[in-house]
């Protein structure tokens, strides 16, 4: 295995992306902030099956969280995440520092309207603006012909289609779906927070999302019931709800039933102590 080449500032960046041009290479961007697992690899891996290279980015930027939130705990760990990444097949990976994405006098934002609205754009101000901007600038610096994302953060995969397509980016996003531990606990780089006993509570996230799941095919469209019957799961496991809603899959307006043949989604965000995670699922009606 080949460990990635490690590119720190933007001049960088485009030398690597002008020689990858001249060779007419098609190119996969995966942005991370880096603690890398399975879900991330899984982008890299659909990277490389689909472009001649696959570059992944490790960033931890600032400007997504929040003044209370865990910028300065983010896990991170540099030499192991870039033996990930040359297991997954990136060769190259753009790490750079704050200073270097937002240098003194940095003044321009991003902001997607209405994706960014309610579930996490309501609990956390300013956090989709901060990811709309890093990902603008990285798919402008790299020029990628493809983008990879994962559906774990599917408000994020909606915000991030909306600037590639309103931006006229010219890359294709692709969204993944959501890689879990054997129990279903959705991968996170957050869960390395987690004590064991919040690690057994945080796989109500994912029941009550699949207790929803198995509802609404079985002919449950009411959405109040659907989010009762999450509540009442998240509850018995002693889990602070930040929020628990349907809605519907690509536009994230919210629904008060499900219909036939309708996109919809489940999401939730609920605290384990002071971990914040989130998780979502597809609801499909009966007979649609
Ligand atoms: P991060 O949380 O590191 O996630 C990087 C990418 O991995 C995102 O597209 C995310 O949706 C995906 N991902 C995370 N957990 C996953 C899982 N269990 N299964 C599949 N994919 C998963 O999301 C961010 O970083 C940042 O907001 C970023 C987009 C890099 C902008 O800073």
């Amino acid at each position: 295995m080949k460990l990635p080449r490690v590119l720190h500032t933007p001049e960088e960046v485009r030398f690597f992306e002008r020689d990858l041009r001249r060779r007419g290479h098609r190119l996969a961007l995966v942005p991370t902030m880096g603690f890398l697992h399975e879900g991330h690899v899984s982008l890299m891996r659909e990277g490389a099956a689909r472009c001649d290279v696959v570059a992944a980015t490790i960033f931890v930027n600032p400007t997504q969280f929040g003044p209370t939130e865990d910028l300065a705990r983010y896990p991170r760990d540099l030499e192991g995440d870039l033996q990930r990444c040359g297991g997954a097949g990136v060769s190259v990976v753009y790490a750079p520092t704050p200073a270097a994405v937002y240098p003194p006098g940095y003044q321009t934002s991003v902001n997607v309207e209405q994706v960014s609205q309610g579930l996490c754009g309501d609990r956390r101000p300013g956090h989709f603006r901060g990811v709309a901007t890093v990902v603008t600038k990285l798919l402008s610096l790299f020029r990628p012909d493809v983008a990879l994302f994962g559906e774990k953060d599917w408000q994020q995969l909606q915000v991030i289609k909306a600037l590639a397509k309103d931006l006229e980016l010219g890359v294709s996003i692709v969204g993944l779906p959501t890689v879990r531990e054997p129990d279903g606990l959705a991968m996170s780089s957050r869960n390395a927070y987690l004590s064991a006993e919040d690690r057994v509570r945080a796989l109500s996230l994912s029941r009550a999302l699949r207790a929803m799941q198995a509802a609404a095919s079985d002919g449950q469209a009411d959405v109040a019931a659907l989010v009762d019957l999450g509540q009442q799961v998240l509850a018995e496991a002693q889990v602070r709800l930040d929020y628990l809603e349907v809605r519907h899959a690509d536009s994230l307006a919210p629904l008060v039933t499900l219909s036939p043949g309708q996109t919809s989604r489940a999401l939730v965000a609920g605290f384990l102590g002071t971990t914040r995670l989130i998780d979502n699922v597809p609801l499909t009606l009966k007979g649609s």
